[in-house]
């Protein structure tokens, strides 16, 4: 049987960010099939030109059509915000993107003033400029490229000195103008949560987009018939890394049904 509703959820990111996506997706799609690629090998995408992450974005998605996914879900602010418009109009699978959640933060600040932390891929993105320019005007979006964050965290070191300084000479900026909702654009930020709360305490609203993500692929696959039948089993997920695999299992190692391999691609 090789029904097209039966194939994987296929996902990609610069690097193991996405799982945070991938994490949402397992959550409330627990029977599909899912195959992420990390392409770590490749990471930072954040500080590339946009020719090349339409480049790696293109490799991805080509990788994982051949693995016959049913659906793309590009899990990096990064890739969607540089590269998506292009692999919808080159390529017939639907993919689910993933963008700042600044729209909802301007609905939650009272204090009128939002934190957005992201690549600079992202934040000179034409996309995300499109969307902070819809953002009412009383509203004040302070912006702040993460350098550096995700080098940390693709090395395992979301525990060190290093990582709490940079966190710390971000955010104090933030705390200082009364910023009351902060905007995690980029993946891989949501596992510096806890470091984030040390630094900001427990009231700065902390807004990721990772559930949206997932229910709209839920959202896209039933529209489209494509989700699986199967109702009660964990399906398979597979990682592929271009890099070593030891931070994917340390961060996957509460899953059950996880096959993670290192793989060219
Ligand atoms: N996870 C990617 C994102 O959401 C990280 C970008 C990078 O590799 O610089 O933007």
């Amino acid at each position: 049987m090789n029904l097209l509703e039966e194939q994987p959820i296929g996902i990609f990111d610069s690097g193991i960010g996405g799982t945070s996506i991938w994490k949402e997706i397992r959550s409330l799609l627990p029977n599909e099939k899912t195959i992420y690629l990390s392409d770590s090998f490749n990471a930072p995408y954040g500080h590339k030109t946009k020719q090349k992450i339409l480049e790696l974005s293109i490799k991805n998605t080509e990788f994982l059509i051949k693995q016959n996914c049913k659906i793309i879900v590009v899990a990096c602010n990064t890739a969607t915000t540089n590269a998506i418009q292009h692999l919808r109009q080159n390529y017939n699978i639907p993919f689910i993107g993933i963008e700042p959640a600044i729209k909802p933060a301007s609905i939650l600040t009272q204090s009128k003033k939002i934190g957005i932390l992201a690549t600079k891929g992202t934040l000179n993105s034409e996309l995300f400029e499109k969307t902070s320019s819809r953002i009412d005007q009383e509203i004040e979006i302070i912006e702040q490229i993460g350098e550096g964050l995700v080098e940390l965290i693709e090395n395992n070191q979301i525990d060190s000195k290093e990582m709490y300084n940079l966190l710390l000479s971000y955010l104090q900026p933030m705390i200082k103008e009364n910023v009351d909702c902060l905007v995690l654009g980029c993946t891989h930020y949501p596992y510096l949560i806890p470091k984030i709360r040390e630094i900001a305490g427990k009231d700065l609203k902390i807004i990721d987009s990772g559930e949206a993500v997932a229910k709209q692929t839920k959202k896209i696959l039933k529209e489209r018939n494509l989700l699986s039948s199967k109702t009660n089993a964990v399906n398979e997920s597979i990682f592929y890394t271009n890099k070593s695999k030891t931070v994917l299992e340390s961060i996957l190692k509460e899953y059950t049904n996880v096959i993670i391999e290192e793989k060219d691609f």
